[in-house]
């Protein structure tokens, strides 16, 4: 069925207001700090004491429509399914009813409302495990509401259970989740891949603590509908870009760039980074806790995504300032004004702001680009050189951290915009380097800026991006126990997809030396050992033998993980609960990454 935003924002309140339920509006997308979480991710979190058990002033039954920010992957932004703002439709039970009524009621919405054909859903529910039991409950509501039995399907913790990752004190539990054929034509689709994931309803029970999940008194309901997502899949289309939330959008950067987002590939990757970036940049200036692009916190990540929208305004062609500020004018007069009408109210404030940071990067930046086209010249030039003196010479591949240090110092580079840089170059980036370089600058000019959070180590980050943070770990403890206990960090890159660790080494490592980490990191993801977070002093933390590679950016309290005996580090997280969690840990490389250091390549499976 074709919907609107707007329809669907407002069919989804009026469902669950006809249940019972109170509109409890949406909140400010910046975190309140209680869980260590820079941007609300998730309609539940600014809910959190309620579902503690704290009486809501509205009652039992609440409703609402929560923006909410993930940038974990600003650097996937560009492809048609990732954006770094979304808006979450979500209902909760604060103890009041449970899963008899949340099963019914989803099935109703989903097939009498938006008119799903209910013999073609799937639906997936927790198979237990020692914290909680297979839930059984929800399968058999649901074969009772006419799912097929072969349509249910339970799965481990690592789809079937949601909380929020990398924190403690905060309430979760088992969720079920329902899918969609992605093509409702199809004759015989397969689960899960031919499926899409619609939304879910968390059954929330229990408290994360330390020391496992406590039950809780309430039972709760936490339930969660991405709208930009569902708006796709009721209206048939399969690229993000191409609803109503962006088209008007795509169709004013297609008219001030002159190019064809259906037929240009490289045009329609920058205009939907410029679309996303825009969108998410309205929303975090004109929040009612609105912030400004800075060089720490949330500030920092505002900067990162309005100097990345700047550069692919420039790739495009165009003014940045004047085209983000029409961007941005764009999502308020046509897209959110009417839902969110502070927007309206800031918008002159919001174009203002935009078009100072465009002046401020703009100014650095050709300048800028062309100090970073000498240092990927001067390697060149050095491997052309070497390669010439000695035919077995392994390439240098890396910027130096020095080098990215003085592109962020002097011209407003983003650490992870340089990455990027460097990475379209096939090169990396001596992130470790980097951080020594800033950690000294720091040192010397001022004592009083803690920087951590720009690091991004607070942000919120994709369930399997966390494993991979976890799987380093276990990986750096491996490394010093196979091969040395003065290996250390020298700089790591996750994806969705593998991880990258560099560390100090000075020869190859030999095939029996890369077994013998893998199995080591192996036998402690079998042993499922309880991942541990601890706030301590620097002082505890250094006398209990924490290592951290940056440590002195955390301040006086620092963050620290244990994996048991085994793996003790400095770090904000996030991380999983038990490393049982990781699956089968690979290495599929092991290489030279520059002088004294190797580089491994790692893959979860
Ligand atoms: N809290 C759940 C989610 O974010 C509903 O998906």
């Amino acid at each position: 069925m074709a919907i609107t935003s707007k329809r669907l924002r407002e069919s989804w309140l009026k469902f669950y207001e006809s249940k019972g339920h109170v509109n409890v509006g949406a909140v400010s997308l910046i975190g309140d700090g209680t869980t260590g979480v820079m941007f609300n991710v998730a309609g539940m979190q600014p809910l959190m004491p309620y579902l503690l058990g704290k009486p809501h002033p509205l009652g039992k039954r609440l409703c609402n429509v929560q923006g909410c920010v993930r940038t974990v992957d600003i650097e996937s932004v560009g492809d048609e399914s990732h954006f770094t703002f979304f808006e979450m439709m979500g209902n909760w039970s604060l103890g009041d009813y449970f899963k008899k009524e949340k099963t019914a009621w989803t099935y109703e919405l989903l097939t009498k409302v938006y008119g799903l054909d209910g013999k073609k859903l799937c639906s997936t529910v927790f198979e237990g495990n020692e914290s909680a039991p297979r839930d059984e409950e929800t399968a058999s509501l649901l074969k009772g509401l006419g799912i097929a039995e072969d349509h249910i399907f339970y799965l481990p913790k690592s789809d079937n259970w949601w909380e929020l990752e990398g924190t403690v004190g905060t309430p979760c539990g088992p969720d079920n989740e329902w899918f969609y054929p992605i093509d409702p034509e199809n004759p015989a689709p397969v689960f899960p891949d031919d499926y899409v994931e619609i939304g879910n309803d968390v059954y929330m029970q229990y408290r994360k603590t330390e020391e496992g999940y406590v039950p809780l008194e309430n039972k709760n309901v936490d339930t969660g509908f991405g709208l930009d997502r569902m708006l796709l899949f009721l209206n048939g289309l399969n690229d993000g870009y191409k609803t109503d939330l962006f088209a008007g959008a795509i169709a004013k950067l297609e008219s001030l760039t002159g190019k064809k987002y259906d037929a240009d590939d490289g045009a329609r990757k920058a205009m939907r980074i410029v679309a996303d970036h825009v969108r998410t940049t309205v929303m975090l200036i004109g929040d009612v806790n609105g912030i400004l692009p800075s060089n720490t916190g949330a500030g920092y990540i505002l900067r990162r995504l309005m100097r990345r929208a700047i550069r692919y305004c420039r790739q495009l062609g165009v003014h940045p300032g004047e085209t983000m500020k029409e961007v941005a004018a764009e999502f308020i007069d046509e897209v959110y004004g009417e839902a969110y009408p502070l927007l309206v109210e800031k918008k002159a404030y919001i174009l203002e702001e935009i078009a100072k940071e465009a002046e401020r990067f703009e100014a650095m930046l050709e300048k800028g680009m062309a100090e970073f086209e000498k240092c990927v010249a001067g390697i060149e030039r050095k491997n052309a050189f070497m390669a010439q003196k000695d035919p077995a010479y392994v390439k240098e591949t890396t910027i130096g951290g020095k080098q990215a240090f003085r592109l962020y110092d002097t011209y407003g580079f983003p650490i992870e915009f340089t990455t990027e840089l460097a990475e379209e170059r096939g090169y990396g980036v001596d992130r470790a380097g980097f951080d020594e370089a800033f950690r000294e600058h720091q040192e010397k000019s001022r004592g009083d800026l803690k920087a951590g959070e720009a690091k991004g180590g607070l942000e919120s980050h994709s369930e399997q991006a966390v494993k991979y943070h976890t799987a380093t770990h276990l990986l750096n403890a491996a490394l010093k126990a196979v091969l040395s206990p003065e290996v250390n960090q020298k700089g790591s890159n996750i994806t969705d997809e593998r991880m990258r660790f560099d560390f100090n080494f000075s020869r190859a490592m030999t095939p029996e030396e890369v077994k013998a980490v893998e199995d080591l990191v192996n036998e402690k993801i079998r042993e499922d050992i309880p991942v541990v977070y601890k706030e301590m002093s620097l002082e505890e933390a250094r006398a209990e033998h924490f290592v951290g590679v940056f440590d002195s950016k955390y301040g006086d309290v620092v963050k620290t993980y244990s994996i048991g005996e085994f793996s003790k580090e400095m770090c904000g997280g996030p991380h999983v609960t038990r490393t049982g969690e990781l699956g089968h840990f690979k290495i599929v490389k092991e290489q030279s990454s520059s002088a004294g250091v190797r580089r491994i390549k790692a893959i979860l499976e």
